[in-house]
């Protein structure tokens, strides 16, 4: 599809997606005051997860990697009132936008956010988790999976964002040192997935690519 399509008709998909509260527009607002604001999920991806912890009656949700936590509210909105969202980020500048709008949401307080490396952080939450948002560093991703599978519950969704690289994951037969660190990460974690027997995946266009993983003995659990 000619570049242009896709564009229309993501701008399209954004038109025909509900349109949040008008918190949502002050946080991409002053996203765009940061370097980053491309890191920002956005309407379609935010309402899919939004959708995704509703229809699943998620408890806990874990994000990895919050930036102006544009997506941790769209996930927060469809808790419970006594659910939990922790999500983990580096960035004290980044965050503190979110803190910022959390604050003034009446669903901001499910939100949890613990700074420091991600890596770090996973080895010291306690399981289960129902739904996990994996969208930091890429170069981690084969890790964040890993650690996010041992915190899922039986019945627990993994999505993983940007498994598209803008396209770069289709650069199959060019050499390693003409990839970037985090193009050969994604497609790595794309190909551990896909040969993953304990995990069923599907992938999905929108955007940058998703990656829904779900456990294979889920139906036991
Ligand atoms: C793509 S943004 C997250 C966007 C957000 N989920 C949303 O949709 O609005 C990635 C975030 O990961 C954070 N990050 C980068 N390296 C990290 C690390 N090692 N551990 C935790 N967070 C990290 C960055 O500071 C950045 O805020």
């Amino acid at each position: 599809m000619p570049e242009h399509s896709r564009q229309a008709l993501s701008d399209y998909a954004v038109a025909h997606t509900t349109k949040p509260d008008s918190i949502f527009d002050d946080i991409a607002r002053d996203a765009q005051t940061t370097p980053s604001a491309g890191m920002m999920s956005g309407r379609t991806v935010g309402y899919f997860l939004n959708t995704l912890v509703a229809i699943t009656g998620a408890q806990r949700v874990l994000e990895i990697g919050t930036f102006v936590g544009y997506s941790a509210l769209m996930m927060a909105t469809a808790l419970p009132e006594d659910g939990e969202l922790i999500t983990l980020d580096v960035s004290e500048e980044f965050t503190s936008i979110a803190r910022k709008h959390w604050a003034r949401h009446p669903d901001g307080h499910k939100i949890k956010l613990i700074l420091g490396p991600a890596t770090e952080t996973l080895d010291t939450l306690e399981p289960q988790f129902d739904v996990v948002f994996i969208d930091a560093d890429k170069d981690n991703y084969p890790e964040y999976y890993e650690k996010s599978l041992n915190l899922l519950s039986p019945k627990g969704i993994i999505v993983v964002d940007n498994v598209f690289q803008g396209g770069r994951v289709l650069q199959q037969d060019v050499p390693d040192d003409q990839r970037s660190a985090s193009t050969r990460a994604v497609q790595r974690l794309n190909e551990i997935v896909q040969n993953d027997e304990r995990v069923n995946n599907v992938m999905i266009t929108e955007r940058d690519g998703l990656l829904l993983i779900r456990r294979r003995d889920a139906h036991l659990a």
